[in-house]
């Protein structure tokens, strides 16, 4: 089967972005990542993907201020000329339209630092700890609309310590990232996931462990 070309649009460092980019060697992987757009001129994550051999864009957003739907028809024209059918977000610090996502409705992801539906937006570690949860984590999501919704592709989690602070529990989140994007990629680039009713449902799931406890009482 052709692999399906990916676009992943980044604004940072792009550890997310370099996990794809590392996943998608895989012979069997059913993706080719093919571009990588920044938003943001010199963002880190570009000179990664240079370096993997992955061609490059940069797409301004500032220059357009708030007109962020022109921004997007300069995006969506560089995805069209690259053929891009599948965008993976990863540290994409843009807001998009409604008109944006419906282009790409049911062929966009994005990856969140925290469990969906909890802690949507900002500091989500701050505000899992803050609320003394024992079980954070991270999850992708397809993109609707609004914010940090739309069915969501898969999740991981992670035990929250006593002595967590809000950097120890994202690196530890941040390692959940990078198993689990390369792996909603791949099942939703295979064809294994389908939307039924706003919910994304999997083909041939495997058998989980049912259980996460936290802490474990011994
Ligand atoms: C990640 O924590 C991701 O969940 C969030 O932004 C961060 C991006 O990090 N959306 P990186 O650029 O992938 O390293």
């Amino acid at each position: 089967m052709a692999r399906r070309r990916v676009a992943i649009l980044i604004s940072g460092r792009g550890s997310n972005m370099t996990a794809l980019i590392e996943a998608a060697k895989a012979k069997d992987y059913p993706a080719e990542i093919v571009l990588v757009i920044s938003n943001i001129a010199g963002a880190g994550g570009l000179a990664k993907a240079s370096d993997a051999g992955i061609e490059t864009a940069t797409v301004e957003s500032k220059p357009f201020g708030k007109d962020r739907e022109a921004f997007e028809r300069k995006l969506h024209d560089v995805l069209v000329a690259h053929n891009i059918e599948l965008v993976c977000l990863a540290g994409f610090l843009r807001l998009l339209t409604p008109w944006f996502v419906r282009q790409w409705e049911g062929r966009m992801l994005n990856i969140h630092p925290a469990l969906l539906p909890a802690y949507k937006g900002l500091h989500t570690h701050e505000r899992a700890l803050a609320d003394g949860v024992k079980i954070h984590g991270a999850t992708v999501h397809f993109v609707v609309p609004e914010m940090d919704s739309g069915p969501i592709v898969i999740q991981g989690a992670v035990a929250v310590r006593d002595n967590d602070t809000p950097d120890t529990l994202a690196v530890r989140v941040l390692g959940i990232e990078h198993r689990i994007y390369p792996d909603a990629l791949r099942l939703v680039a295979s064809g294994r996931t389908r939307l039924e009713n706003g919910l994304c449902k999997t083909d041939g799931n495997g058998s989980p462990p049912d259980k996460l406890i936290s802490p474990e009482v011994i």
